[in-house]
């Protein structure tokens, strides 16, 4: 079904085709909700139910930023079956973003190439959909600077965002590392990574209930920013790493050149990515000891990957191209993969508990008829089994929901 509309979606321009899928649903959300609800809702509600920073996420299995850039569509999206969304980027004022085309296609490669430039409503028109739309789904807020800021400024336009937003998200992700916007070039470096994360961690202090704040870097990110980012995160406070943002990098494609320097500049997604961003993951988990809890993004086009780099530490997981290429059932078939693995390791962790006559778990047989659901307390079950940290550390205050 998905692939006879992909097939319709990509004879349209990358950015039509996402904007009319994006009206769609919004439309659907606000006239049709029973329709919405039974084409395409309902489902996987069992899920993963996974505890971090203390909150309940049903499932691990995110949206990327990008997708809801203006936060219209959030509880639309989570019908799909995702634990979480996470809208924007948003930046104090709207803004416009690159002239178009600005996103691309690499059906060859399962890619995608965009120089979007950050282009979005504003924070004051997400902030008027959240009071509008009650949101049913856990909530992140990506932030970021205005593209025309001056670089002295940057660190308050960031504050302001987090400030503003504060009441209406449950947690936040901190954009510095956009590869289309000029103003973040060097945001990861020592000396300008503070300025960007310092006013928003001392403004979290006065505020009455702890929000996370995690940081969302490159993947084209040296070792030496990556070291340092991974210190003041674990020195100040910081929730947590998103790993990672796409790349500039055109290595081993299988798209031809020709077609490559038409399109020109942008940030490369989708499946070509995958291997930065598990080795990512992989460095992050092992350098911090398991100390801070991993988002990983980039490149999950499958089941089997989204497993891998829960193996490799990741304790969520979020999609964009993999949502694009493969459709709403890449949501559905980690999040199965998920429920069976947990159902499997819960009963080899209680092997006195299963009574002698019971059948063997068959390979094939569906995850839901095994055990039921798990509550929230087994997030251990997804961590790798040779972290040492265990579960990740939790932030000292008790957020409200
Ligand atoms: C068209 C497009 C727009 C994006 N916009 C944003 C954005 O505004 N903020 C952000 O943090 N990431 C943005 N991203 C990056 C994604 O959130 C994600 O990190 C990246 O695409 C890698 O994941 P994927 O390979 O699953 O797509 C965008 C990606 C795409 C393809």
């Amino acid at each position: 079904m998905y692939s006879l509309l992909r097939k319709i979606l990509f004879r349209f321009p990358a950015e039509s085709a996402h904007n009319f899928v994006m009206s769609f649903l919004s439309t659907t959300g606000r006239v049709l909700p029973l329709a919405r609800w039974f084409t395409y809702g309902g489902r996987h509600r069992k899920g993963v139910p996974t505890e971090l920073f203390d909150l309940q996420f049903p499932n691990p299995v995110g949206l990327a930023a990008g997708l809801d850039k203006n936060a219209e569509c959030y509880n639309e999206l989570s019908d799909f079956g995702f634990g979480f969304i996470e809208v924007g980027s948003l930046t104090p004022l709207p803004q416009k973003g690159n002239p178009r085309p600005r996103m691309f296609r690499l059906p060859q490669d399962r890619a995608l190439i965009n120089r979007m430039g950050i282009n979005n409503c504003g924070v004051l028109s997400a902030i008027s959909n959240f009071k509008q739309r009650r949101p049913r789904t856990i909530l992140c807020a990506s932030i970021a600077a205005n593209s025309t800021t001056a670089a002295e400024n940057i660190g308050k336009d960031y504050t302001k965002a987090f400030c503003m937003l504060y009441d209406f998200v449950d947690m936040f992700t901190v954009n510095i590392s956009c590869p289309n916007v000029h103003i973040m070039s060097d945001l990861q470096d020592s000396d300008t990574f503070p300025d960007v994360m310092d006013g928003i961690l001392e403004s979290r202090v006065v505020m009455d209930v702890y929000k996370p704040v995690l940081v969302k870097i490159s993947s084209d990110i040296s070792t030496e920013q990556l070291d340092y980012i991974l210190d003041y995160c674990l020195r100040n406070g910081v929730d947590g790493i998103v790993a990672a943002n796409t790349t500039r990098s055109r290595e081993g494609l299988a798209t031809p050149q020709e077609s490559l320097s038409i399109i020109g500049n942008g940030g490369l997604s989708g499946a070509p990515l995958y291997h930065r961003s598990l080795s990512l993951v992989r460095y992050i988990h092992e350098k911090t000891n398991g100390r801070l809890p991993i988002v990983a993004s980039g490149g999950i086009m499958s089941v089997e990957q989204a497993l891998e780099m829960i193996d490799a530490g990741a304790s969520l997981l979020e999609l964009y191209t993999g949502f694009i290429y493969e459709g709403p059932s890449l949501v559905g078939d980690i999040i199965k993969a998920l429920e069976k693995r947990r159902a499997e390791r819960h009963s080899e962790a209680m092997p006195e508990a299963t009574p002698s006559k019971a059948p063997e778990p068959q390979e094939n047989e569906p995850a839901e008829a095994e055990t039921e659901a798990p509550d929230y307390t087994e997030i251990t079950d997804i961590q790798p089994q040779d972290d040492p940290a265990g579960t990740p550390e939790e932030p000292s205050a008790t957020p409200e929901k």
